[in-house]
Formats: C-alpha cells, sequence, structure tokens
C-alpha cells in the first residue's frame, strides 16, 4: 500500500483533506503533479482544505521513479482509484476505451473526474454524464479543448444566461501552425507538414489532427455546450487539410482571405422557424480582417456570437504540458471545493435537445478554383449552370493556365446541398478540364 504525501496550509485554511489520484504521468501529468506540489499552500486557501496527492497510476513505474516517490506510484490505476481516501481522479492518459473504464469506475465510486480527454468526452460524454449525475459527482474537462482557454467554463457558466448563435474556432495547432506557414511563405502543404514534424508540432502520425479528428471531439464538446444539446464526435461533418494547395492559399490572399481549419458549431434556424445545430469542421476560407485570421502559428482562438454578449474571442496556447495542466488544476481546484464545502459544478444538461442539421441544409458559401477550355461562351455556360441550382455568383476572375484558362469563383451564400451539386455538373462538364479545389468561406 501506499502512504500519502501531504501538504500543509496556513491556519485558516482549515477544511478537510481532499485525496487526489493522477492517472497518467507524461507532458501533463507530470505538470499537474509538480504544480501541484509547487503551488500547495495557495491551493489549499483557495480550496478551504488541503490537497493530498495519494498516487500516480503509470503503466511502468520504473520510468517515473526519479521524479516521482515509489510509494505514490502504481501500475494498477484500478486499485488506486478503489481507495477510501481519493476523493478525485484526474485522467491524463488519452486514448478512449482504457480512460472510459477507469473514468466509469471512478464515477461509479462516488469520485469526481477531471479529465483532459477531448477524445473520450466526445465520444461518450452521455455515459460519463449519466454515471456522475448518479453518483452525485462531477466531471469537468476544461483541458479537452484549447487547454487552457477557457471556453468549457465560459460556455457551462458564464454564458449561461445568455443565447449562443455561433462558435468558430481554431482549436487544431498543429494544423493552424501548417496553414499559416503555408500562408507566410507560400510552400507546399507537404513542406510545411515536414517543418511541423521536425518542430515538434506535429506527431510522427499526423492523422488525427491532420484530417481534422481532433477538431471535430472538440466541436462536437463546445456544440454539446453551447446548444444544451448532445453532439457526438460522430455527429460532426470532419473535412481536414491534406488537400490545401499553395494555388489555393495564393488565391485566397489574393482576394483578401487566409485559410483556417475551423471549427464551426451553428444554430440553424429555417424559413418555418425550426431550429437545429450543425457542428462540422472544414478549411475555411477567413476574410484577413476577421479576429481569427490574426490567430498565427499554433495558437488557438475561439470567436463565440451570442445574442445578448455580442462577439467575443478567446485566444492562447492551444495545446503542451504547462496550458494543458493549468486546465486541469482549474478544474480540480473546483472539484476539490465541492468535496469541501458541498454542492457540484454545472452538470452537462441537454434539455434543448435541438435535432441535428443535416449538412446539405447548411448555408455557406463556396469558393471554386477551376480550369477551363478557354474559348467563347464557356463563362455563359458555367453560370447558366449555377444559375440553374440558383447560386449567385460573387466575383469570377480568369486567369491564363498552361492549358486552358484558370477560373476562381467566389459564390454567395446559398446551402451546402445546392453548391454540392452545382459542382458536380460543373465537374461533368465538358468544357471544365478540372476542378483543382473548393473551400467554404466564413460567413
Ligand atoms: N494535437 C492538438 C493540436 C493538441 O495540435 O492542437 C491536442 O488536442
Amino acid at each position: 500500500m501506499s502512504t500519502t504525501s501531504e501538504v500543509s496550509a496556513k491556519p485558516e485554511a482549515q477544511g478537510r483533506e481532499v485525496g487526489v489520484a493522477i492517472l497518467g504521468h507524461g507532458t501533463v501529468g507530470s505538470e499537474v503533479r509538480r504544480l501541484m506540489e509547487e503551488n500547495a499552500q495557495d491551493f489549499a486557501h483557495r480550496i478551504g482544505g488541503p490537497l493530498a496527492l495519494r498516487g500516480v497510476a503509470v503503466s511502468n513505474p520504473t520510468k517515473h521513479s526519479r521524479t516521482v516517490p515509489e510509494e505514490l506510484l502504481f501500475d494498477d490505476a484500478m486499485e488506486l482509484i478503489a481507495r477510501d481516501d481519493v476523493d478525485v481522479v484526474v485522467e491524463v492518459i488519452g486514448g478512449i476505451d482504457y480512460p472510459r473504464q477507469l473514468v466509469l469506475a471512478a464515477l461509479n465510486a462516488g469520485k469526481s473526474v477531471v479529465t483532459a480527454n477531448k477524445a473520450l468526452v466526445a465520444a461518450h460524454a452521455d455515459e460519463l454524464a449519466e454515471a456522475a449525475d448518479k453518483a452525485g459527482v462531477d466531471l469537468y474537462f476544461e483541458a479537452a479543448v484549447a487547454a487552457a482557454i477557457p471556453v468549457v467554463g465560459m460556455l457551462r457558466r458564464s454564458l449561461a444566461g445568455d443565447q449562443v448563435e455561433r462558435i468558430s474556432g481554431i482549436v487544431n495547432g498543429t494544423t493552424n501552425f501548417i496553414l499559416d506557414a503555408m500562408d507566410n511563405t507560400g510552400a507546399s502543404y507537404d513542406n510545411m507538414l515536414a517543418e511541423a514534424t521536425r518542430l515538434g508540432y506535429a506527431e510522427a502520425d499526423p492523422t488525427a489532427d491532420v484530417e481534422g479528428h481532433d477538431a471535430a471531439s472538440k466541436a462536437a464538446i463546445l456544440a454539446s455546450l453551447g446548444f444544451y444539446t448532445r453532439v457526438n464526435f460522430s455527429d460532426v461533418h470532419c473535412e481536414g487539410i491534406t488537400g490545401i494547395t499553395a494555388d489555393d492559399i495564393e488565391a485566397a490572399k489574393n482576394a483578401g482571405y487566409t485559410i483556417k481549419l475551423l471549427a464551426v458549431c451553428e444554430r440553424i434556424t429555417d424559413a418555418e422557424g425550426t431550429e437545429s445545430v450543425s457542428a462540422r469542421v472544414h478549411p475555411t476560407l477567413v476574410r484577413r480582417d476577421h479576429p481569427l485570421a490574426s490567430v498565427s502559428g499554433s495558437y488557438n482562438a475561439v470567436f463565440v456570437e451570442a445574442e445578448a454578449a455580442g462577439r467575443l474571442m478567446f485566444y492562447g496556447n492551444g495545446a503542451g504540458g504547462n496550458p494543458t495542466a493549468s486546465a486541469v488544476l482549474g478544474d480540480l481546484v473546483g472539484a476539490a471545493r465541492n468535496k469541501v464545502h458541498g454542492g457540484r459544478a454545472p452538470e452537462e444538461n441537454t434539455y434543448a435537445s435541438l435535432p441535428l442539421a443535416d449538412f446539405s441544409v447548411v448555408p455557406t458559401r463556396y469558393y471554386i478554383n477551376m480550369r477551363v477550355r478557354d474559348r467563347a461562351g464557356v463563362l455563359a455556360e458555367l453560370s447558366a449552370i449555377c444559375a440553374k441550382h440558383g447560386i449567385s455568383l460573387r466575383t469570377v476572375r480568369q486567369e491564363e493556365a498552361e492549358e486552358g484558362a484558370r477560373l476562381i469563383l467566389f459564390t454567395h451564400t446559398a446551402s451546402e446541398g445546392d453548391l454540392a451539386t452545382t459542382v458536380k455538373e460543373l465537374e461533368a462538364f465538358e468544357d471544365v478540364l478540372a476542378i483543382n479545389s473548393v473551400i467554404r468561406l466564413a460567413e
């Protein structure tokens, strides 16, 4: 069995001790443990009682024996969770299946849980929320979206008195780094992905980032909170950045835009006044004078439009050991306060249960980059195809190309379905040599 590492507090922090178990001791877990020890006095005052680390669960204890006292290292996470003196479990392992078992075991045993695991929350939110409700404990996950940027708490608490209309976020640092570097240098996607890997922004397998899956998990969480409606990872329409070319970046620049991978969560109201929720992740042309366009490098930002608050933007580091640990510790202080003083954090409330919008009804605008035969009448014929589907063109730019002419079209707003059908028809038209790319524009 393990002993307990206790932290002393000034006399006025007299509340009961709160036992903490940390599951995982990687970049985030080790920072959480270090900062918890370093700031023990302050945390005791903020909570009203001291935090006591009961143990750190890791798969290979020997690897961590230089930084964690041996008696606090556990190779059996379930054993640590089950201890009577553990009140709050911090899950910073990552993955889905194994953490799901651990988090459910903790909640079912009446422990509050703080997790940084976006994939877990986005895939199993209902099950986890139900277990937390049944046990009357807290489930916190601020670090799951954009690390230290306080967007979860903002939606759960600060905007609980408002009506959120749209959330547009740059919530993946790796892809923002790549797109920003392409914008700055004119280089190709492959070259800038290699640069992101060399600098340690992109993982050895960058799939989850560049295909948009990481951002889609975060979009699901933001949409669920913003619209009081359960949105899961599988409900989010997701497209990554692998098809973005230097040519697209250049064309966007010439038209006054930059390309960002946006997570867009939106309340859609149809002509009959029926509301639905759309959550999607895709490359998006953002006007250069929009606040999100200035988010450079690996930074994250979340732009919220709410009925009474108007427009708000939250900006900062969306990943990394320290920023993620900051969010985890904020949640830990909240969960510990409730253990000392009673009460619960605002639970996940999905009372509105709005239907999920079919992707084809989402209003959007398209940028279409295509190559066409350079002969009289082609433009008129292309315009006729657009008009047939109710698509109005906002700007058309033609340039010479090696073969034929390059056309850059910007449409006015139409439904995703009508725009997609139009592109299919353009693609099949004999004078269209190639549709190079189609990218949506932010409203
Ligand atoms: N890989 C993510 C990013 C951080 O690049 O922002 C963790 O979600």
